[in-house]
């Protein structure tokens, strides 16, 4: 019924400002908070090549990236995961806009007809461009307001994601994501 998929950079990130090798990236730890709720395994969204762990050089790759339109290659997904009706997608902001590794995976599913509830973690750019370009990438998919999380907090993030969720409760029902609607 429903897919949790994540596009998350494995090495340094931005923690209050300055980069930090964190254990779990924090588009990550949203998805954790979020797979608890949902009852669904976070699916990873990787590029065949791995960006790099440092970040002034995950900087420098992803914006000449960004600058190409670059759609990098995938790390095959599950086929079953990927057909879901609904998607939450988790990915962080980059440059005010979706990573390009998640352009390529919308690129493979731009004709499907799906819901797609959006997660996003940032450092003060909230939701930036993304909504508007997800709705560009997958015309006929109903795009869900967004959840933006700032980075730093993403540990945190508990209350922010039951409010969220709270939002779409009988959405989520009549999708067949909750079984019944917990806010009654
Ligand atoms: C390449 C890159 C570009 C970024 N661009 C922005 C931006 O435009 N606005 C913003 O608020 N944060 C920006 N950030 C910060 C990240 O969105 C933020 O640290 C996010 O929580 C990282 O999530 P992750 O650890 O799951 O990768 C950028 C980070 C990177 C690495």
């Amino acid at each position: 019924m429903v897919a949790l998929l994540v596009f998350s950079s494995p090495g340094e990130t931005l923690y209050r400002g300055t980069p930090q090798r964190l254990a779990v990236g924090n588009t990550w730890q949203v998805a954790q908070q979020l797979a608890a709720r949902l009852g669904v395994a976070p699916t990873p969204i990787e590029p065949v090549t791995a960006y790099p762990l440092a970040y002034a050089d995950l900087l420098r790759r992803a914006q000449g990236e960004q600058r190409r339109q670059a759609l990098p290659a995938l790390q095959p997904l599950p086929a079953t995961v990927v057909a879901e009706p609904v998607w939450f997608l988790g990915f962080p902001l980059w440059f005010g806009e979706v990573p390009r590794p998640v352009m390529t995976l919308l690129r493979q599913v731009a004709t499907e007809q799906r819901t797609v509830y959006p997660f996003v973690t940032h450092e003060g750019g909230g939701l930036g461009r993304t909504q508007a370009q997800l709705q560009a990438a997958l015309p006929h998919a109903e795009i869900r307001p967004g959840l933006p999380v700032r980075g730093s907090r993403a540990d945190r993030a508990g209350c922010a994601v039951d409010h969220w969720l709270m939002q779409y409760q009988q959405d989520l029902v009549k999708e067949g994501v909750f079984k019944n609607d917990r806010t009654k």
